[in-house]
């Protein structure tokens, strides 16, 4: 996967890190608004990086991610003995990360019970482990990320209120990808450079036909989107320039499975071409990749490697 540092070229994008360089040293809880991809999840480890918990370890629990019960646990542990299971006492991640940040991602998805303990902990400082009496004393820069309309789901009784106030104290909005022209183009050289170099490839360079393409797309996956475009384009290209018809925008599932699937290709190229895109689906998690592919991790790696002496990687 290529480089996770936050970069930008663009105006809007320069204030609000302005903005969050000022904040980062606050305990004020953050409220990154944003569509998929835009680099909420960045924002908020730079955040992080620029505050005083920086020498703390980043916590982060994507509120989507687990069912009900097993998020309650996880983010406030329990005592032994508080349910069937629960045979020893479990340390929740706010206690764990006492003294550092935490990140809640995608809080739209937090039942409504779990929000009123969010609150307790925004508000009062402490968390209380289920089956325990005794509360606990903890420390942590609350940092919340979503991509719904928070305010409409207050509306509709699905997110208090009060807790929307509370995390909305310093509210970071980061505008889509297609409204920062110059990201697109500069990202699109620095992303290039940075999987060249990740790969031990020689920099191509992307035409001005190339670029043209690449700042007409809306870009409805945002950077994560141009990340995975640039990355597939840079790996498969062999060629020193990267023109426009090798920047491959794969814009919907169905040309997707075209770029995969084509008639004419061989068997070894279309091997080829899915595992390098169940690579990008995995984010380059190649345990997870070798099992998507129903192959051995040993055989992933063996393919890789023929794929880079045949220079393709
Ligand atoms: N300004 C940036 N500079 C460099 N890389 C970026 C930038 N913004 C986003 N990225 C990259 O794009 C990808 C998506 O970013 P991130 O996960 O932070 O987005 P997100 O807004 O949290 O997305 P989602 O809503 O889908 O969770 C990551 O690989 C991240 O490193
Ligand atoms: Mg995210």
């Amino acid at each position: 996967m290529i480089g996770s540092m936050l970069h930008s070229f663009d105006p809007k994008m320069k204030k609000l890190l302005k903005v969050a360089d000022t904040i980062a040293t606050s305990k004020a809880s953050i409220l990154i608004t944003g569509e998929s991809g835009t680099g909420k999840e960045l924002l908020a480890k730079y955040i992080h990086s620029k505050s005083q918990r920086a020498s703390k370890v980043f916590h982060a629990v994507n509120c989507a991610a687990l069912p009900d019960g097993l998020l309650e646990s996880e983010l406030f542990g329990y005592e032994k003995g508080a349910f069937t299971g629960a045979d020893q006492r479990k340390i929740g991640r706010f206690e764990q990360a006492n003294n550092s940040s935490f990140l809640l991602d995608e809080i739209s998805e937090m039942p409504l019970h779990l929000q009123a303990k969010i609150l307790r902990v925004l508000q009062e400082n402490e968390v209380q482990r289920l089956g325990g009496s005794e509360t606990q004393k903890v420390d942590v820069r609350i940092i919340a990320t979503t991509n719904k309309e928070l305010k409409n789901q207050v509306k509709r009784q699905e997110f208090r209120e009060d807790l929307f106030f509370r995390l909305n104290v310093i509210p970071l909005f980061i505008p889509p990808l297609r409204e920062r022209p110059k990201d697109i183009e500069m990202l699109s050289y620095l992303f290039t450079e940075l999987c060249a170099e990740e790969n031990g490839l020689n920099k191509p360079k992307l035409t001005s036909s190339a670029i043209l393409k690449l700042k007409s797309y809306k870009w409805p996956g945002n950077v994560r989107e141009l990340k995975n475009t640039i990355e597939r384009s840079v790996l498969l290209a062999q060629t020193e320039n990267i023109n426009e018809d090798q920047v491959l925008i794969l814009n919907d599932d169905i040309q997707s499975q075209d770029q995969i699937l084509q008639t004419g290709l061989s068997i070894a190229e279309a091997e080829k071409r899915l595992i390098l895109k169940t690579l990008e689906h995995t984010e380059q998690n190649r345990t997870k990749a070798a099992e998507i592919l129903g192959i051995s991790i040993r055989t992933l790696r063996n393919k890789l490697k023929e794929y880079k002496t045949q220079r393709c990687l």
